[in-house]
């Protein structure tokens, strides 16, 4: 990157003294200036078998492109990456500099020139298989038939882990049996069947004590402290409607026929603790950070499928690789929502918001803004104990096609008593390309046709010390 950039001010040097001259020595070449760019930030999926539609891992491949490159990099298209930069510092920024950019230009303007193949820095190494150390790859367990066309309800599959001891997950990389069905998938974990049966046993005489009230059995029990107070607490708009993932199931008679190969969520299934879509495979923790799966709990995929005109099916993998030693900061996922959300037909800038209240000191690592079609923006402000504001991320142009997890590039520190605001935009107008049906008033569901206003949040937050519960 420094070598590029200084490349650049040469270049503007030698313009200042003969700008007409200059630009015939000086033009960019693909080996010494635009390789080391698509390297960096774009072959990791231009490159055979990955997402996108060409490989630019040579010259050959990269000469037919050359105009199409420079449009879609001018434009910021390309390479995919949404944040405004004006917000926040996240690991993963894919935004390539005003001054790379401008080499881009040039380069393709002055006929995309190759130049000297000496000057070509080393092409990146892809494994043909995984890109991560894997300790173990657990896959469906069975493959999984899609139709040629049509609907596909979400999909469940629990594949067994079968780890005698908790397993703490450095890394991931997910791979779809067939890139072009699998839309997305989220994982999560259950635990053993007698566990889930003893946790709804312990919910539903919870549920009857409420509803009869019966004093505590045992009097002891009464004078056990109570319980520390959440972590976090919510605004409002946490009840997803029935018949959708997370929320009740509908009454038989209104459940509607979801084919012959339905697999539905296996009861106990937990949170999400993110997963795979275009672009977002692998995900590798820092050091000192991972996330737990305990023993003898499952894998749950869930699987959002879309049709593209041929029957196939999917087998979906995941290769794990395990932290060495237990972290000292395990991270946790959860979900920042408004289920309540309903946009009026024709509205091209409707808002749905909703915050949170942080009730201990939090680690926030990072933010998975989560909208369907019709989203087309988000902004998140932190507002801090002491009243001072911040924009922690904004998405002035949310693309469905994109779901970018922002990892911010230090974890941020949330103190209690901070509140994060989060605001999403959605287009139900006609002006909005994607858009399904402009006519119709839009509510929280599963499919792209309906909407969703999520936030999916990976933090850690130290266990409730006894002297913090006592005070709450
Ligand atoms: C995260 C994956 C990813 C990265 C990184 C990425 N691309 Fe792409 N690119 C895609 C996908 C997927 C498409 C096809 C869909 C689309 O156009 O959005 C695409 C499309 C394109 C196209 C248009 C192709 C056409 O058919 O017209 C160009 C040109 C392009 N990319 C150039 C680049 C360049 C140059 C970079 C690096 C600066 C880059 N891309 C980085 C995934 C990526």
């Amino acid at each position: 990157m420094r070598r590029v950039v200084s490349a650049f001010i040469v270049l503007g040097a030698v313009f200042a003294v003969s700008p007409a001259s200059a630009q015939q020595t000086a033009a960019p070449t693909y080996s010494k200036d635009v390789a080391p760019i698509l390297f960096t930030t774009c072959t990791s999926c231009h490159r055979p078998g990955e997402i996108a539609p060409m490989s630019l891992m040579n010259y050959q491949e990269v000469r037919p492109w050359a105009r199409a490159i420079a449009a879609k990099v001018a434009d910021g298209t390309m390479p995919p990456w949404h944040a405004d930069p004006r917000y926040g510092s996240f690991v993963n920024t894919r935004g390539l500099s005003d001054a790379q950019k401008a080499i881009i230009a040039k380069w393709a303007s002055a006929g995309a020139p190759e130049g000297n193949a000496a000057d070509l820095p080393p092409a990146p190494v892809y494994r043909d298989g995984w890109n991560i150390e894997t300790d173990v790859v657990l896959s469906m367990t069975e493959d999984y038939p899609i139709p040629a066309t049509g609907e596909v309800a979400y999909q469940y599959f629990e594949v067994p882990a079968n780890f005698a001891e908790d397993r703490y997950i450095q890394a991931w990389e997910i791979r779809p049996g067939d890139r072009q069905a699998v839309h997305h998938m989220l994982l999560s974990t259950r635990p053993p069947q007698a566990e889930v049966e003893q946790m709804i046993k312990r919910q539903q005489q919870m549920m009857l004590q409420r509803m009869f009230g019966n004093p505590p059995a045992n009097a002891a029990a009464a004078n056990t402290p109570p319980r520390p107070a959440p972590p976090f607490s919510f605004a409002c708009c946490l009840e997803i409607p029935s018949g959708q993932s997370g929320g009740r199931p509908l009454p038989p008679e209104q459940r509607k026929p979801l084919g012959p190969n339905y697999r539905p969520r296996p009861v106990g299934t937990g949170p999400t603790m993110g997963g795979y879509s275009p672009g977002g495979s692998i995900r590798v923790f820092p050091e000192g950070m991972a996330m737990r799966i305990p023993k003898g709990h499952s894998l749950v995929f869930q699987m959002h499928y879309t049709t593209y005109g041929k029957a196939t099916t999917d087998r979906t993998t995941i290769g794990l690789q395990f932290a060495k030693t237990p972290p000292t900061t395990p991270l946790s996922t959860m979900a920042l929502i408004n289920a309540s959300l309903s946009i009026p037909p024709g509205a091209a800038h409707h808002l749905v918001e909703n915050s949170m209240t942080f009730n201990r000191e939090t680690l926030l690592y990072s933010l998975v803004p989560h909208t369907h079609v019709r989203g087309s923006g988000w902004h998140y402000e932190a507002t801090y104990p002491d009243g001072r504001k911040e924009v922690i991320l904004s998405v002035p142009k949310y693309d469905f096609n994109w779901q970018h997890e922002y990892v911010f590039a230090t974890p941020l520190r949330i103190r209690a008593g901070t509140k994060i605001h989060a605001r999403a935009w959605y287009d139900n107008s006609p002006g909005n390309k994607s858009n399904p049906d402009p006519n119709t008033e839009v509510k929280w569901g599963d499919q792209t046709w309906e909407e969703m206003m999520y936030t999916g949040i990976t933090y850690y937050v130290a266990p409730a010390t006894a002297t913090a519960a006592g005070q709450q």
